[in-house]
């Protein structure tokens, strides 16, 4: 599809190893899994496997350690329909990884490890193919990765949406004046404005910076936002759907309303066909197609 649009998802990639167990006991402990399964997680990974299930183009850029896990990964992203072309092997680093236990009643218990030794430095990234992106989406966990390809994506007038998930307060607060969406999960929101209401940390956002939305995703309340200008916020409301997990729902919203942008969309439409598609990954467990969310639509 040369036509449809590219959507640069930089961030997080995540060595998920699921397994799925009996039940969780107190150590000290040995237990034998059901099943057990390897696959892509991380924010930005999955908005941008979310993004080539819709029918966008995506292109991954991050880091992996030069390690057991890094390319599994990228052959996982690149079967997806990923550019894997910007993640890079950092040597001598370690990749992020989750060891995800489910229960038999679908509860998780996860063990995450943000990786070591994947540096900082963003000069190596492909800023140019920004100039003929349709837009950029960013997770907060490579900040100098975000500063760097935002920065040039808003000169070219790329639309920048920014995950604004868990993090440290002064993270969210550097990287919120930099993109045009700043859509906050709840933990993400009470992060970057401690002690505040939704609707007075997404004022807080929106007067931080030239921002055109602030919005914060609440599950299946759906999600409250305001644009620039706008005297109060509006809510949609999430699509009724019998959740089974909820896991990546936020990641899927993420790299759809990005690229909504990239097609066009106003920010109502947009709203809700990214609240669409998070409904459906929460339905299925699974990231849906252009189709399902379609027709849900
Ligand atoms: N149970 C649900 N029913 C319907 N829609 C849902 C449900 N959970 C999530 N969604 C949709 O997906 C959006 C994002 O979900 P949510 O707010 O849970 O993200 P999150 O907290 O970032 O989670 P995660 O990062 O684990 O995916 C919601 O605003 C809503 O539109
Ligand atoms: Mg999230």
């Amino acid at each position: 599809m040369p036509d449809s649009p590219l959507v640069v998802c930089l961030g997080n990639v995540v060595a998920d190893h699921t397994f799925r167990v009996e039940d969780i006991p107190q150590p000290p402990a040995k237990i034998t899994a059901r099943s057990y399964s390897i696959g892509p997680g991380g924010m930005a990974a999955n908005a941008a496997i979310a993004v080539v299930r819709l029918g966008g183009r995506a292109a991954f850029w991050g880091r992996v350690g030069e390690d057991l896990n890094g390319d599994p990964l990228a052959e996982a992203l690149a079967a997806e329909g990923v550019d894997v072309s910007g993640l890079r092997r950092v040597p001598g680093g370690r990749t992020p990884v989750g060891a995800v236990l489910v229960d038999p009643h679908g509860e998780r218990t996860i063990i995450s490890f943000r990786g070591s030794g994947l540096g900082t430095d963003a000069a190596w990234l492909p800023l140019d193919v920004l100039r003929r992106a349709g837009a950029l989406c960013c997770d907060p966990r490579w900040p100098e990765g975000v500063a760097a390809a935002a920065a040039v994506a808003r000169a070219a007038g790329v639309p920048v949406v920014l995950d604004g998930e868990r993090s440290e307060t002064r993270i969210l607060v550097d990287l919120v004046p930099r993109v045009d969406h700043a859509v906050f999960s709840v933990p993400g929101l009470a992060n970057y404005a401690p002690g505040c209401m939704p609707e007075e940390g997404l004022r807080r956002a929106l007067a931080s910076g030239p921002l055109r939305v602030a919005a914060v995703t609440q599950g299946e309340k759906g999600t409250l936002w305001m644009a620039a200008g706008d005297e109060k916020p509006t809510r949609t409301p999430a699509f009724p759907v019998e959740a089974t997990n909820t896991t990546g729902a936020g990641d899927v919203f993420h790299g759809a309303y990005a690229l909504a942008m990239a097609e066009g969309m106003d920010v109502p439409r947009a709203m809700r066909f990214a609240s669409a598609a998070g409904a459906l990954r929460a339905r299925d467990g699974a990231t849906p197609t252009r189709s399902m969310v379609d027709a849900l639509l």
